[in-house]
């Protein structure tokens, strides 16, 4: 018999999930049996979503969200849980680089990155906790089947890299902010996990590969190749799911040997 990771009956909402990255794990996470709030600011590139994953047999809703505006991640968490029930999985996903070096990085971009990666992921999983804790607290023994928070950091969060030093640091918070949230949060039954690409061909960085410079970049990686966003699909449903109930914490890098 296969191994299978089953997904139904849980809800789960997806950060950024118009494009890239996103945009593939809320449909893996509907495979999986998920149903699944499409959340972001491009609706319309959401909506097309919805249908992709809808017509594949999926349960999907689109919320409006921007992770920079605590105002607007309040509302969407709360329009989330009254169109789909409370939210069991939470992927933290939304993110910007601006590939600069720290002499001329402005401190603007450095807001912009810090804004969204860290205080954006933050404020998103602050708001979503606050409701599992409440669940925990307020069932009977055994029926809190427990939360998932799956961070997107980085490579660059473990190890420096060209021109994306505030990036890097950006990322590196999010990796403690892992920590720091497993440690907290572990005893309401959520698990808190990271996971840390390395270079994937998505929208953020794909023209850059098309590029001199990017064209180097590819060749000085261990085995001169990008990774794909379904190349994550399996940790990502992994701690989606009760199969990695003893993991909180974990920081798992997917890049194919680059940080070592
Ligand atoms: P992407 O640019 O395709 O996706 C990022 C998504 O976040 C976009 O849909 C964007 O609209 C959304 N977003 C940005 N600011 C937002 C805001 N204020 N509110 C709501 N949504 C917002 O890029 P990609 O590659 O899919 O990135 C996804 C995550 O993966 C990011 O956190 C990124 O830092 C991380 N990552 C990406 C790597 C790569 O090589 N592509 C490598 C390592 C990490």
């Amino acid at each position: 018999m296969a191994y299978t990771i089953d997904l139904s009956g849980r809800v789960a909402l997806v950060t950024g999930a118009s494009s890239g990255l996103g945009w593939r794990f809320a449909q893996v996470l509907a495979q999986a049996g998920a149903a699944v709030v499409l959340s972001g600011r491009r609706i319309e590139r959401l909506k097309e979503l919805r249908a992709r994953i809808e017509g594949q047999g999926g349960d999907a809703h689109v919320v409006e969200l921007d992770v920079t505006d605590t105002a607007s991640i309040k509302a969407a968490v709360a329009h989330a849980e009254t169109e789909m029930g409370p939210i069991d999985i939470l992927v933290n996903n939304a993110g910007i680089a601006v590939q600069r070096k720290l002499l001329d990085a402005t401190v603007d971009e450095f807001d912009d990155m810090f804004t969204t990666n860290v205080r954006g992921a933050f404020v998103v999983a602050q708001e979503v906790a606050r409701r599992m804790v409440a669940r925990s607290l307020g069932v009977t023994p055994g029926t809190w089947t427990g939360g998932r928070i799956i961070n997107i950091a980085s490579v660059a969060g473990l190890r420096v890299m060209p021109k994306l030093g505030v990036y890097a640091m950006s990322k590196a918070a999010v990796i403690h902010m892992t920590r720091a949230m497993a440690a907290e949060w572990g005893q309401y039954g959520i698990n808190v996990n990271a996971i840390c690409p390395g270079y994937i061909d998505t929208e953020m960085n794909h023209h850059y590969w098309q590029t001199e410079s990017g064209q180097r970049l590819l060749q000085m990686l261990p085995r001169k190749r990008l990774g794909r966003p379904e190349d994550l699909d399996a940790l990502l449903v992994l701690f989606a799911s009760d199969n990695s109930a003893l993991v909180n914490g974990a920081v798992l890098t997917a890049d194919d040997g680059f940080g070592l």
